[in-house]
């Protein structure tokens, strides 16, 4: 299959079928940048409760940059890897300092602040500000090696490189929001490990190659730890 054959079917679905999380209702980078750092490690279910807070208790760039340590803790207690918030409040810091406490809308400068990697670079800058670039984790890594029944290891960095480049090339410009969000979603509730993808509910069926070849539970082939 062509990997841009996916952009209709994914997006429509997407717009039908995605679920009401709390960090779709307002597409704005700040939130959306808490949610992604707090799914990296955390459950959907698990996060809902701590990202509510998290926004009442310090709804600003700002309110992060200036937070006292042990309210910054605690707000994160549960979650573990205390790293994560420690890193948010520095790139806090870094906003304020180099933008004037504005998200820049632009990749780059994005994937420059402390503790995002190009993940959630790619996350921030598609779903705030629509801009094409691919927001490539884990269960995109899973859809994409199954419909092109791709056997590269996907924990070799230059597998993940050369799919996000095949990405980029395909995201369509007027939206690249729901194209990511969409790969994301089926990633989650259909396109899912172990075996047990949805195949009959996927929009994607029609050009997956796994699904045709009966390879949807050989893949993502995931080699080194
Ligand atoms: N996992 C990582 N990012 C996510 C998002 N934006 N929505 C749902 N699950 C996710």
């Amino acid at each position: 299959p062509e990997l841009h054959e996916m952009a209709e079917p994914l997006t429509g679905w997407y717009r039908k079928y995605h679920r009401d999380l709390p960090w779709r209702h307002h597409p704005d980078p700040y939130r959306i940048w808490i949610s992604e750092i707090m799914l990296q490690q955390t459950r959907v279910e698990a996060v809902k409760g701590y990202y509510d807070r998290f926004l009442q208790a310090l709804p600003t760039v700002k309110d992060l940059a200036e937070a006292p340590e042990d309210k910054l803790l605690k707000l994160w207690e549960g979650l573990g890897y205390y790293n994560r918030v420690r890193n948010m409040q520095k790139a806090a810091i870094q906003i304020m300092e180099e933008y004037g406490g504005e998200f820049p809308a632009d990749y780059e400068k994005i994937l420059e602040l402390k503790g995002i990697g190009s993940y959630t670079a790619g996350a921030i800058s598609s779903f705030a500000f629509g801009i094409p670039k691919p927001a490539v984790d884990g269960n995109v890594l899973r859809v994409v090696t199954r419909v092109l029944a791709d056997d590269a290891d996907i924990m070799k960095q230059s597998t993940k490189k050369r799919l996000e480049k095949a990405l980029e090339e395909v995201i369509p410009a007027d939206a690249a929001s729901d194209f990511n969000q969409g790969l994301i979603e089926l990633g989650a509730i259909v396109c899912v490990p172990n075996g047990e993808p949805k195949c009959e509910e996927c929009p994607l069926k029609n050009i997956c190659r796994a699904e045709k070849e009966g390879l949807t539970d050989k893949l993502p082939v995931k080699k080194k730890a």
